[in-house]
């Protein structure tokens, strides 16, 4: 019987069958069970025997039928396993990735070429009072020059700021001269947009201020700018211009020649040196504020450009609105090197 249990045992080839196995031999009703049974009708002295006897069968299938059961088991897992598993060889999924706007790239550049000028790059408000946006650049409520910065104003007599200029004001009511600041930012226009105008944009401010600074420290620093910006053989030039807050002041223009072949002047910016009324206003308000006068008699200049332009000049943009516009068959084309 044994050697027939232990043969079904091994050609069980689920735990169902398994268990049938188990059930005839080994159940309540099974057969050792049943020959165990009938013991008690041997004579005592054969009894002892084959007691014994039908005990060492039991152990024997106990544990072949524990052996095929642990088997069948980890026969089934992998099995399991195997038809779950994942298939590594599938192509993965593509997610898309970000990146940075060409304008933010550019000003990283801009922010790159004047720190190694030596530059500290801060940043201001775009909410602003127009004490700091017109009043302190020498462009009091009265002048006509505020109409070249069409405004928006907010409810609460704040405005927009219009430039970056009013950060030469803060920044020189905060800390003294010598000093050397650039001032990347968003400023707003309330302008009808086209292709070359639009209500919110950005530009780059610079305040140089110290003793005997010159037109020529000015006229240097852009074109080094220039070099950084469009390369070694970049060209500037400067045309007599007006802001309130300047005298002299100037526009600059780069010379560039395209990848299309094409070459010509581009105006970047606005420039000059700072007026002394902008330095005695800075004085003012540090004196309502408690603070020594120490800007009257120094000298600076400032400038400030607009990397749209950069942007739309260097690479063929042809309408300012695409950079917001958030069209994203426009900003992946700029990626990578630029
Ligand atoms: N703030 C001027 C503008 O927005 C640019 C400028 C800055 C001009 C500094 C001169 C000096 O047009």
């Amino acid at each position: 019987m044994q050697q027939e249990a232990l043969q079904e045992i091994h050609s069980a080839t689920t735990l169902d069958a398994l268990q049938t196995v188990k059930t005839k031999y080994v159940g309540k009703s099974g057969l050792i069970t049943k020959e165990l049974g009938s013991l008690g009708k041997l004579p005592p002295e054969e009894r002892r025997a084959r007691g014994a006897e039908i005990n060492a069968v039991r152990s024997a299938l106990d544990a072949a039928l524990k052996e095929r059961e642990d088997t069948l088991k980890r026969a089934a897992l992998d099995a399991r396993l195997a038809s779950e598993a994942i298939d590594v060889t599938l192509p993965g999924l593509q997610l898309p990735s970000g990146g940075l706007h060409l304008i933010s790239r550019i000003l990283n550049d801009l922010e790159g070429i004047y720190e190694r000028m030596g530059y500290t790059v801060i940043e201001g408000q775009e909410v602003e009072d127009d004490a700091y946006n017109f009043d302190a650049l020498n462009i009091p409520w009265y002048h006509p020059a505020r109409d070249l910065w069409d405004t928006f104003w907010l409810e609460d007599g704040r405005l927009l700021r219009t430039h970056t200029s009013p950060m030469q004001v803060r920044y020189m009511l905060e800390h003294s001269a010598p000093l050397k600041i650039v001032v990347p930012g968003k400023v707003y226009r309330y302008e009808a947009t086209d292709a070359t105008h639009e209500s919110m944009f950005h530009q780059l401010e610079g305040l140089v201020v110290g003793d005997n600074i010159s037109m020529a420290d000015l006229k240097g620093t852009i074109a080094e700018m220039a070099r950084g910006l469009f390369g070694a053989s970049a060209k500037v030039r400067f045309q007599p211009s007006y802001y309130p807050f300047t005298e002299p002041g100037a526009d600059f223009s780069v010379w560039w020649e395209n990848p299309r072949g094409e070459s010509k002047w581009l105006e970047l910016g606005g420039c000059g040196m700072v007026h002394q009324n902008v330095f005695k206003a800075v004085d003012d308000l540090r004196e309502a504020a408690g603070k020594e006068r120490i800007y009257e008699g120094k000298t600076g200049f400032a400038f400030g450009l607009g990397p749209e332009r950069i942007a739309m000049l260097k690479y063929g943009i042809p309408d300012i609105r695409y950079f917001y516009a958030n069209d994203l068959r426009v900003l992946e084309q700029f990626r990578g090197e630029l």
